[in-house]
């Protein structure tokens, strides 16, 4: 398959260690999202009046980018930390993480979608072998041409193939900044919205270390990519027959919803993408 990149300039750079104060700016919150420990740690919080939020001064059109976030601790219930890339505009791209807090010892739920060219509907909802506020868990999200890949700690999660040989739009035209927020969803994150927040926990916080991105930066119509170590491995990267079968053990004991089995809600037949990315 031809790819379709306007300019790639192949630049290699080893990507420098993660420094938030270099590579992201906070948009929002009033002064709840920080940046400490000299760009090494940043926080997001969340009080009555206001979340908060933060996003990448970079653009990526293809990447493999890890992030180490440790959620908000004890009861979460209503509140989401929403950790995505993302295009802009009305057919925008998006591949989201977004984790539903629940209430001191419940189960927090990682739910995932994927937009192309404006349409998602693509969500998958996972329960973690883990407790994500005891410590911090890297997420990632390796994006080529062929293929998303949502890990956990190095384990494959989901795949969302290009499904474009059955007609399924896939996100490779548009560049996409990192974008994240922790914010108030009590009217349906947890157990759809039948526990409230209880603000009396307030102020909320979640926190981010580690920020790596092996991606290609778009920047006036081209892109540059830069490599540890100095190979574009991961633009041909897939999964071996190992993270085949750890995909299948975590969609097989942690995936609490797949659009692709939910025949309720396609009546008329699952979208075409679903054959394709099946791991049975
Ligand atoms: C919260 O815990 C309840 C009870 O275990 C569970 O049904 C639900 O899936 C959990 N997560 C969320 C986000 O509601």
């Amino acid at each position: 398959m031809a790819l379709i990149i306007p300019i790639l300039v192949i630049t290699f750079i080893a990507s420098a260690s993660a420094n938030f104060y270099q590579d992201m700016d906070i948009t929002w919150g009033d002064g709840r999202a920080k940046i400490l420990n000299n760009g090494e740690l940043l926080t997001l919080s969340l009080d009555k009046a206001s979340g908060s939020g933060f996003q990448s001064r970079n653009e990526y059109l293809f990447g493999k980018v890890d992030m180490q976030l440790k959620l908000v601790p004890g009861n979460s219930a209503g509140t989401v930390t929403a950790y995505y890339l993302s295009s802009q505009g009305a057919t925008h791209d998006e591949i989201d993480f977004e984790f539903l807090g629940n209430l001191s010892g419940d189960p927090y739920i990682l739910h995932t979608n994927v937009f192309s060219q404006g349409m998602g509907n693509r969500e998958q909802q996972f329960y973690l072998w883990f407790d994500p506020t005891a410590d911090f868990h890297t997420y990632s999200i390796l994006w080529n041409p062929q293929r998303i890949i949502f890990s956990v700690d190095g384990t494959p999660i989901r795949e969302f193939k290009n499904s474009e040989s059955v007609g399924v739009a896939y996100p490779k035209n548009q560049a996409m900044r990192i974008y994240s927020s922790l914010w108030n969803a009590d009217d349906w994150a947890t157990r759809g919205g039948l526990v409230k927040t209880d603000w009396s926990h307030a102020p909320f916080t979640a926190s981010y270390r580690k920020f790596i991105a092996n991606a290609c930066v778009w920047s006036s119509g081209s892109s540059s990519c830069s490599n540890n170590p100095p190979s574009n491995a991961w633009m041909n990267e897939e999964l071996d027959s190992t993270n085949q079968e750890r995909l299948k053990w975590v969609q097989q004991n942690y995936m609490i919803y797949n659009y692709c089995s939910d025949s309720k809600r396609f009546p008329q037949g699952f979208p075409p993408e679903c054959t394709i990315n099946t791991t049975a």
